[in-house]
């Protein structure tokens, strides 16, 4: 037994519910968007947005997480805690929301631009994007853990950035995080097999330079330990016979981060 919950077609149908909040209400940060904006007021309206849509922000009270949503700009890799912070021209911001649907959880994240961005903002910014592209394209039954982390590495790579190892991709369903671990490096034929039915996400997180991340004062917002620039994407998806179902899909391109408009979102 891997300890990995195979959900049923019923609980499949709340992931879906729980996973269209999430991407819905990520669609609405996008437009909201612009040099000017503080992170608080992205909370605000992820914390009454997902209220609107009968759901609730995992992220609040999340191991003491003091926020409804997570904002992390620049060097931020993750875990950026919402506040006074005002986005200024040329910043990149990922904004990762959790929405909780009759107890199942649907985990997305993007990371937008705040008008043009510098070419290294961009680089890694499309790299991420493409790393979560190059993952889900690896997702269906059968296939190896580790065949993920291995394509989504060589990738990265390949395009002079690095994966963050200190953050997984996980599972998710009734609780936030669930087994089994999804790291986005690694080596293809290792950790365990996917079955139809798991429901996992895949978010790397990618660097402009050195992987290795800090943990700053606050004990959650984790920063490049070199100060250079982290961009990350993230879906939930469901494992099917044949690939995965992206449960967090959105219904239209993102603004302020789809540069060229795409027929996959
Ligand atoms: N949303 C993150 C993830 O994708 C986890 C955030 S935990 C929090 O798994 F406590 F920081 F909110
Ligand atoms: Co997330
Ligand atoms: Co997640």
């Amino acid at each position: 037994m891997s300890g990995v919950p195979i959900k049923s077609a019923r609980e499949v149908a709340l992931m879906r519910q729980a996973c269209q909040v999430a991407a819905e209400t990520l669609l609405g940060v996008g437009e909201m968007l612009r040099p000017g904006v503080t992170t608080a007021q992205i909370d605000r309206f992820v914390r009454e947005d997902t209220a609107r849509r009968g759901a609730r922000p995992a992220q609040l009270n999340y191991h003491g997480f003091p926020r409804s949503v997570c904002t992390s700009v620049n060097e931020v890799v993750c875990h950026g805690i919402p506040g006074p912070r005002v986005l200024d021209r040329g910043d990149i911001i990922n904004v990762d929301i959790t929405s909780v649907v009759q107890g199942y959880h649907g985990d997305t994240s993007a990371t937008f631009y705040i008008g043009e961005p510098g070419p290294d903002a961009k680089h890694v910014t499309e790299v991420a994007r493409q790393c979560l592209e190059v993952g889900i394209r690896q997702v269906r039954e059968g296939i190896r853990i580790g065949d993920i982390g291995a394509a989504i590495q060589r990738f990265a790579e390949s395009q002079g950035c690095s994966v963050v190892k200190a953050f997984v991709g996980h599972g998710v369903g009734r609780a936030f995080h669930e087994a089994p671990q999804v790291p986005h490096y690694g080596r293809p034929g290792t950790l365990s097999r996917l079955r139809a039915g798991m429901c996992i996400t895949i978010e790397p997180m990618i660097n402009l330079g050195n992987y290795d991340v800090e943990i700053l004062e606050d004990r959650w917002t984790a920063v490049t330990k070199d100060r250079t620039l982290s961009a990350q994407f993230e879906h939930t998806v469901v494992v099917t016979k044949n690939g995965c179902e992206v449960l967090t899909r959105r219904s239209r391109p993102l603004a302020n981060s789809e540069i060229f408009p795409r027929v996959f979102n």
